[in-house]
């Protein structure tokens, strides 16, 4: 008797997730990338596959704060932001499991880098800057590239952190194919990361575990 889709992906699930689940006991799973890398669609999706709470650190932020992040930049400047940043997230890593998407310069901060090292595993959504620039500018709200040269910053911001993005435990190619499949990739290089199964030749295509 042959599976329905439906029917299929519950099995993969039902194989697949408890492993992970029981390999990263309290750690939270920490995306990391550019702005535009697509931490929040895809960590959403992702969470929701591995039956565990999605938090946006960037959200967190201007609940603490009481105000958005374009008036957090405006009024108190980039540094109050970063050590707003440092100490929402350290407070969010303290509760895992979860999915936690994290702000683009997050893991700039050596401080949060650490942190996010013992507490977590982080997963960097790399991505060319065709793909970045292409979803940036269908959206207005982040500080670092209003009325500003986008292509300019992110090329800048590509040389100076691409460096540091490349510390983290698993990078997954984000680029223009539908966000299950990327969650697949992530579930996929999650458990050889974890120990949970080995990795095959027939790995998905941006398995790039380190
Ligand atoms: C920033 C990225 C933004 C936000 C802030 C600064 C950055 O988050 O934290 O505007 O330094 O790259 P997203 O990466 O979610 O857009």
């Amino acid at each position: 008797m042959s599976l329905t889709l439906a029917e299929r992906k519950k099995e993969d699930r039902e194989q697949q997730v408890p492993p992970i689940m029981e390999a990263l006991g309290p750690k939270s799973i920490v995306l990391i990338g550019l702005m535009g890398a697509g931490k929040t669609a895809v960590g959403k999706r992702l969470a929701a596959k591995l039956e565990l709470p999605f938090v946006d650190a960037d959200k967190e932020i201007e609940q603490a704060a009481g105000q958005s992040i374009t008036e957090i930049f405006a009024e108190h400047g980039e540094a109050y932001f970063r050590e707003g940043e440092r100490k929402v997230i350290a407070r969010l890593l303290q509760s895992g499991p979860q999915i936690l998407a994290t702000g683009g310069g997050a893991y700039m901060t050596a401080d949060t880098r650490e942190t996010i090292r013992q507490r977590g595993i982080s997963i960097w959504l790399h991505a060319e800057l065709p793909v970045l620039l292409h979803r940036v500018k269908r959206r207005n709200h982040r500080p670092l590239l209003t009325g500003r040269d986008n292509e300019q910053v992110m090329r800048n911001l590509m040389a100076e952190r691409y460096p540091i993005y490349a510390e983290a435990d698993i990078t997954v190619e984000s680029r223009d194919v539908p966000h299950e499949i990327i969650v697949k990739e992530i579930v996929y290089a999650l458990a050889v990361k974890l120990g949970c199964r080995k990795a095959k030749d027939q790995a998905p295509r941006s398995d790039r575990v380190t």
